[in-house]
């Protein structure tokens, strides 16, 4: 495995006490995370949101632990220098610490260094296995994919001043089960800076505001591969889908016109290569 971050590396980047913010992208593939670790991100999130934007799925609640296992095994080949992170996919932490364990176990065999699972004080249990048993774990507050029905939708949680609260005592309850670093999503800014001065691991923010430890995107978001309408947090740096589109068109005219290949782009009888 190659040297590179690692999870009490990421443990200790609290912005209150000087660390700069830490950079989270999710990637689902090699050729993705060769990508994002070369532009230096700290976090590869093999997210399940690969339901979604790999897999076309409405809601990330269809991919399994053998589906994560499979993109965590492609990130990994990669040997990023980033931290890879594997997301615990639905149903794979919620009925017992001792099947938690085992799934868990197949993701770090894949590759993951570290595991995310959704939830608060209802996931304690498991989270206490999980750091028992030698797993790092991130946990994952606010806007919960995973818990999209419960919710009615992709809804910003935490508004309320109750809900505010019980997702603040969430996140220390998560902290005293051992936990190394937080994903607050989808809650009012002021929240997410209460979150992080509340806790002291980092809290990696995704629609939380700019007072968070960190941020995270996901990486068809970021780069543009889709162009369909996005959440208002999403910030696009490229628009690749575009650019896609674009080259694969102009591929088709060159194939349709006889202008591809050239002779250049031919082999001969002869030579090398
Ligand atoms: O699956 C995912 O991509 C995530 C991020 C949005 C944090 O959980």
């Amino acid at each position: 495995m190659a040297s590179g971050v690692t999870v009490p590396a990421v443990r200790s980047r609290k912005v209150a006490a000087g660390a700069a913010p830490l950079v989270m992208v999710t990637a689902y593939d090699a050729p993705g995370a060769r990508l994002v670790d070369d532009a230096g991100v700290d976090v590869i999130l093999v997210g399940d949101s690969v339901a979604m934007v790999v897999l076309g799925h409405r809601d990330t609640l269809q991919v399994t632990v053998a589906d994560l296992a499979h993109h965590t095994a492609a990130v990994a080949r990669s040997s990023p220098r980033a931290l890879v992170v594997a997301d615990m996919p639905w149903l794979s932490y919620h009925r017992s610490p001792a099947e938690t364990v085992g799934n868990a176990g197949v993701l770090v065999r894949a590759g993951a260094a570290a595991v995310k699972l959704e939830g608060g004080r209802r996931r304690l249990p498991m989270v206490e296995a999980l750091v028992a048993a030698e797993v790092p774990v991130m946990g994952h507050l606010g806007l919960t994919p995973q818990s999209v029905h419960v919710m009615g939708g992709f809804k910003v949680q935490g508004r309320k001043a109750d809900a505010a609260t019980a997702l603040v005592d969430d996140a220390l309850a998560l902290v005293d089960a051992g936990v190394f670093a937080i994903v607050v999503e989808g809650v009012p800014a002021e929240l997410g800076a209460r979150v992080t001065g509340a806790v002291p691991v980092p809290t990696i923010g995704i629609g939380a505001g700019p007072g968070c430890d960190g941020q995270v995107l996901v990486f068809h978001d970021l780069l543009g591969l889709d162009d369909r309408p996005s959440p208002r947090f999403v910030r696009r740096y490229a628009s690749l889908k575009q650019e896609g589109t674009r080259a694969v068109a102009a591929f088709a005219a060159d194939v349709r016109s006889g202008d591809f290949p050239s002779p250049e782009e031919c082999y001969d009888n002869g030579g090398e290569g």
